[in-house]
């Protein structure tokens, strides 16, 4: 029998929908954040997730940035756990095999001539701060590149601690929900949004603008947003918050990592006042805002239902032609 607290964890245990979720895969095509580029240690393999993929992200010698799949032709060691960067190559840590750029072994320890092995390299970009990895599951040339939005006179981007998570959803119901401007009211405390959204669409980027009011500390905060869609796995937000002067720009990294769960890493940076001191205040403060801003999605996230055929209410609108344009993301369906 259970009671008390036990009971109530059982019971919280038992809720909710279990099991897989959506009619269509965990793993749309396109580019998806694996690591962030000041977390590589310049002398080791770095272990990361994509798309159901164990990969090894590392920095050779000359600076350049690379994704491989993690586990030695050999015998299988995990490059990210152990391996180590010797000029451009990684090399392994259980016989010390080693590869180099292009994923080819490049040496083998006490033989002369490099065996005929390889590990599968990632197409793979560093973007305003993040490493990513293109994943498609027919293609193996990108369909498209990953754009930049950080400009001059901003600070630099940064992830903080408390701006990663680890969520059981799916990246295309994230997405979805940035467009549902419905939710805004009754779950982040947002008034006033756009009555109809006009959602914009270009090949495989979506792009849209809002206004809101949002209570701040008991006052009342009016932003205004630009945001851009490229693919399924990262969303990037411009905020603006025009009578104080304050511009916000957000990245969010969306990152499948198995069937049910996604890596979400949500970069900031802040138009720069050219003080150091106040930027760093600035930041923190802003940072802190934001994480308990898109907390307040998790547990619907996590728990709901995917809806086909929704009965669609007037401000639901952009909601049916959002999963529309979602549709060229999976080419093997
Ligand atoms: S498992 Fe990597 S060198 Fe043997
Ligand atoms: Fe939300």
């Amino acid at each position: 029998m259970l009671s008390g607290k036990d009971a109530e964890k059982y019971i919280d245990s038992q809720c909710g929908v279990k099991g897989y979720r959506y009619p269509f895969t965990p793993y749309p095509d396109g580019w998806y954040a694996v690591a962030w580029e000041e977390d590589i240690n310049p002398k080791k393999g770095l272990p990361g997730k994509i798309c159901g993929k164990d990969v090894v992200v590392f920095k050779t010698e000359s600076g350049n940035v690379n994704v491989f799949d993690a586990y030695c032709p050999h015998l299988g060691a995990h490059l990210g756990y152990g391996g180590v960067v010797e000029g451009n190559s990684i090399v392994c840590p259980f016989h010390n095999w080693s590869f180099g750029e292009s994923g080819a072994c490049d040496g083998v320890r006490c033989v002369d001539k490099p065996i005929k092995a390889s590990v599968k390299k990632w197409r793979s970009v560093v973007v305003d701060g993040m490493v990513m990895a293109w994943y498609s599951a027919g293609h193996e040339e990108p369909l498209w590149q990953v754009d930049s939005y950080w400009d001059e006179g901003w600070t630099k981007p940064a992830l903080t601690d408390s701006c990663q998570w680890v969520l059981r959803v799916h990246v295309q119901d994230i997405c979805e929900n940035g467009i549902d401007t419905a939710h805004f009211a009754a779950v982040h405390g947002t008034e006033d949004f756009a009555d109809k959204l006009e959602v914009n669409y270009h090949k495989h980027k979506a792009y849209w603008s809002t206004t809101g009011e949002h209570k701040v500390e008991n006052e009342i905060v009016r932003t205004e947003s630009d945001t851009v869609l490229q693919g399924l796995g990262l969303l990037s937000l411009l905020l603006k918050d025009p009578a104080a002067g304050i511009s916000i720009r957000t990245y969010l990294h969306m990152t499948p990592i198995d069937d049910e769960h996604v890596a979400v890493r949500m970069p900031v940076a802040i138009e720069s006042s050219k003080s150091e001191s106040i930027d760093s205040e600035m930041f923190n403060a802003i940072v802190h805002e934001l994480a308990q801003v898109i907390e307040k999605d998790f547990d619907i996230w996590e728990n709901k239902q995917y809806i086909e055929r929704p009965p669609y209410s007037r401000i639901d609108g952009p909601i049916g032609k959002f999963r529309d344009w979602a549709k060229r993301f999976y080419t093997q369906e």
